[in-house]
């Protein structure tokens, strides 16, 4: 069976429909009528979904994207060797997570799933084909893929290239749409020179191309892992004076304010936080300590890993606050968490702090809710073995019903427009409000009746 038309200019396929591929590979289709784009999983059910309109993943206007698309020059399927054969470009976005176990375990990567499908690519491949790593992955993995995928004797040549993605979730689409960057890393071979001017004709559908920056292979990779470090680095500067601010007079959101705007420093990501979360950070920085400390940089490693504790100890902070500030005990105590994403706009809660407070939270014994418009199918997988005990209600006003503390663990708009005064009401006192992401009016809560407790300012007590 053909799953790709051949009257294409040129035929992309996609191994891994998670939420790099999924919504990257949606927009090169879309922005690219004559290129066909198959997208293919081992994960049937995650391809069944791709195929209706119940997306697997929640992202903003992504839906429209795929629409405008599928079964016209973009496919979802799961014959991984038919797009492997019928593919000239292949990107990979399988998923890379942090090893559990052998040697480097807690740190480095865990290439199975990238070396299972660089064994497959060599089996179904029968043409020369342009690899293209596109899930992020420790530098220099390109060189160990080349290494494999022109190990093999069939005589075909895989030019591997980096084209790391720089999508944040929640602003998939826009970031895909709009990019301030486009990187694109290949050997300076004739063959990776080539291979790299493909790439760039993909992009320049719809992107300028001043935007596109080029370089080697292992510059694309640590960029990647650099830019990712800076931006949590950042949120965990703010994030260690905000406990600063809690014992002094500061007010975190008037210093992040104040420095922000200094354009040296500039204002995005300054939000101090219950920590930061998701698939990337935590997972990158660690790669980057690893690669430091393979290459006896301890000094450059511990600098990293130190953004790490941070966020931690930044979590830590805010369970212990919270059961310190509730009389030293949660024990029975019905406490809601609003919000189990690890950021606004998405579904996703790979890594998310939500995570870490239920189960401390659940080690006190408090009874918990958990609430989110929609990471709670998630929710429930990450918490599955304290899953009988916890209640996991969407509405969060028949959540709060009977609860003696709300704790806001993600950025949702919705939580900013609650009805607080009914609420409160419906609440036991005295009631408590621990607002992990300073999105709420304190003021106007403190006023209502609540004990507010934000990140890094004074709390505000009726005590
Ligand atoms: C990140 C990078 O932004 C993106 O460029 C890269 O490709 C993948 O990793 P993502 O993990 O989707 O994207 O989300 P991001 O918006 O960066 O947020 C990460 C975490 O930091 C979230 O938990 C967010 O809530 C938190 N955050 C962000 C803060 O705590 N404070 C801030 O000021 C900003
Ligand atoms: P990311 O956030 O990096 O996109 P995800 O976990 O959302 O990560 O997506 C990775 C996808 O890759 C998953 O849907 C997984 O099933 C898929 N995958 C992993 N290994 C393979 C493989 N060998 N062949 C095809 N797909 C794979």
């Amino acid at each position: 069976m053909l799953l790709q038309k051949q009257d294409f200019k040129k035929r992309i396929g996609c191994i891994g429909a998670g939420y790099v591929g999924g919504p990257t590979m949606a927009v090169i289709a879309a922005q690219c009528p004559d290129y066909s784009v198959t997208v293919v999983d081992i994960n049937e059910k995650r391809i069944a979904a791709w195929n209706t309109d119940n997306l697997p993943i929640y992202e903003p206007g992504l839906l429209d994207v795929v629409k405008k698309a599928r079964g016209r020059n973009l496919f979802f399927s799961t014959d991984v060797n038919a797009a492997i054969r019928e593919s000239d470009v292949l990107f990979v976005s399988v998923n890379t997570p942090t090893k559990t176990f052998g040697e480097g375990a807690g740190k480095a990567a865990d290439l199975q799933y990238w070396e299972e499908t660089a064994r497959n690519i060599i089996k179904a491949s029968n043409s020369d084909k342009i690899i293209v790593e596109k899930s992020t992955l420790p530098v220099r993995t390109a060189d160990a893929m080349d290494r494999i995928l022109n190990a093999n004797d069939k005589g075909i040549h895989f030019e591997v290239l980096s084209n790391p993605e720089f999508l944040a979730e929640g602003t998939a689409i826009e970031d895909l749409l709009h990019p301030e960057r486009v990187l694109v890393g290949s050997r300076e071979t004739e063959t990776g020179l080539k291979a790299r001017r493909e790439i760039v004709d993909i992009y320049t559908n719809w992107v300028d191309r001043s935007k596109i920056i080029t370089s080697n292979v292992w510059s694309a990779e640590l960029s990647k892992l650099v830019a990712n470090a800076f931006l949590a680095q950042r949120i965990s500067s703010i994030n260690s004076i905000s406990a600063l601010c809690e014992k002094t007079e500061a007010d975190v959101g008037e210093v992040s304010y104040a420095i922000g705007t200094d354009k040296r420093i500039g204002s995005k990501f300054l939000n101090p936080s219950v920590g930061f979360g998701g698939s990337c950070f935590k997972k990158d920085i660690l790669n980057l300590v690893y690669i430091c400390e393979h290459y006896g940089l301890h000094e450059v490693a511990s600098y990293w890993e130190s953004v790490v504790r941070m966020n931690d100890y930044q979590i830590r902070r805010f369970v212990l606050t919270m059961v310190q500030s509730m009389f030293s005990t949660v024990s029975r105590k019905r406490i809601v968490l609003l919000g189990f994403a690890f950021k606004a706009d998405t579904g996703d809660t790979r890594e998310s702090p939500a995570i870490y407070v239920a189960k401390k939270l659940m080690d006190e014994q408090a009874r918990l809710v958990i609430s989110d418009p929609q990471a709670l199918d998630n929710a429930r997988h990450d918490l599955r073995e304290h899953a009988a005990k916890i209640e996991f209600e969407k509405d969060p006003y028949k959540a709060s019903r009977g609860a003696h503390a709300l704790a806001v663990m993600t950025e949702w708009k919705e939580y900013k427009d609650l009805d607080f005064e009914k609420i409160f009401a419906a609440m036991e006192k005295p009631a408590f409000v621990f607002d992990g992401r300073n999105i709420l009016d304190h003021r106007r809560l403190f006023e209502i009746g609540f004990n507010v407790y934000p990140i890094g300012k004074p709390p505000m007590s009726h005590f």
